[in-house]
């Protein structure tokens, strides 16, 4: 047996050349083999764990070390206010997708008088992380949540059908090709944008996310070439389109937007002060 302090003690010597966290890392490594949070280790540093909860965490910092992220050794992720699941056949949802959550709440907020129903479009919908926040804050509102990956879409009906939304209709598709004629009052996506051979790809959690997740041509912007130039004949009058994108997209992205035909384009910046999500709607 061995005390917790000593054991996150071990895990942080070990981690600390090879994540920017260590510390951190360790507290949810463990956290979650406890089933407690950092708070409570914390507090409890002088627990003894047993040598087979100490082999489990053990096994956790080996693939930690080998540069797994932890969110697939733990296999979850908190995103807005719900933990979801995630594995390597999906991304793993970033802070700074919140945004995307929290401008459609604010649009459907601004809307709730002026129309009956809302109807809600998520392109490229991963873990659902996005869908499945907005179903949740929007119980009124109908959700299609697009993937083309079939493995993705499993893990975003599960995550789903564990948060309990019945608001969302996953349909695997190449961006529109599978939608028919319907019409939505805002189209909001996440889509791939980093550029084939960016360098970041070879380091850090890129390199065990899905590549179909993260590239989109030599630019990073083909996918969301395509979104915005099909987008108008998916939206309602007066509908909205929510682009996330890299921070240094955001000028190639307003003019998309403007070459499309959309009106009202802005772009918003993310915690850390960098343009990561553009909108614009139609007349
Ligand atoms: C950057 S990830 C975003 C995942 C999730 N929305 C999130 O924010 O965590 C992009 C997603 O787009 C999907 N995707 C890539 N190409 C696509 C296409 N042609 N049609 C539909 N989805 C696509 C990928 O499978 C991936 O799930």
């Amino acid at each position: 047996m061995i005390k917790l302090k000593e054991l996150l003690r071990e895990g942080q010597i070990q981690l600390k050349d090879q994540s920017p966290s260590a510390a951190e890392d360790c507290e949810i490594l463990l956290g979650q083999i406890l089933s407690k949070n950092s708070a409570w280790l914390i507090t409890h540093g002088d627990r003894l764990i047993t040598s087979e909860q100490t082999l489990a965490f053990r096994a956790h910092l080996q693939r930690r070390s080998a540069g797994e992220p932890v969110a697939y050794i733990i296999g979850q992720r908190a995103f807005w206010e719900h933990h979801f699941e995630v594995n390597p056949s999906v991304l793993i949802p970033r802070p700074e997708s919140e945004i995307l959550v929290e401008l459609v709440v604010q649009i459907v907020s601004e809307q709730a008088f002026t129309s009956e129903s809302q109807s809600i479009a998520d392109l490229g919908t991963g873990s659902g992380a996005i869908a499945i926040s907005l179903a949740h804050e929007l119980p009124q509102t109908d959700i299609i949540a697009v993937d083309v990956s079939v493995d993705a879409l499993a893990v975003a009906r599960r995550n789903a059908d564990n948060i309990g939304v019945t608001n969302i209709t996953f349909i695997e598709s190449d961006w529109f090709s599978q939608l028919d004629e319907q019409r939505f009052s805002i189209i909001v996506t996440n889509p791939p944008y980093i550029a084939t051979d960016d360098p970041h790809l070879a380091r850090g959690d890129l390199r065990f996310e899905p590549i179909d997740a993260l590239t989109a041509g030599p630019e990073g912007i083909d996918d969301i070439h395509k979104i915005v130039n099909q987008s108008k004949a998916y939206l309602q009058p007066l509908g909205h389109l929510l682009v996330e994108h890299g921070f240094e997209q955001g000028a190639a992205v307003r003019k998309l937007f403007s070459d499309a035909g959309f009106k009202d384009i802005a772009t918003h910046r993310d915690i850390a002060g960098l343009e990561r999500v553009s909108c614009g709607s139609i007349g």
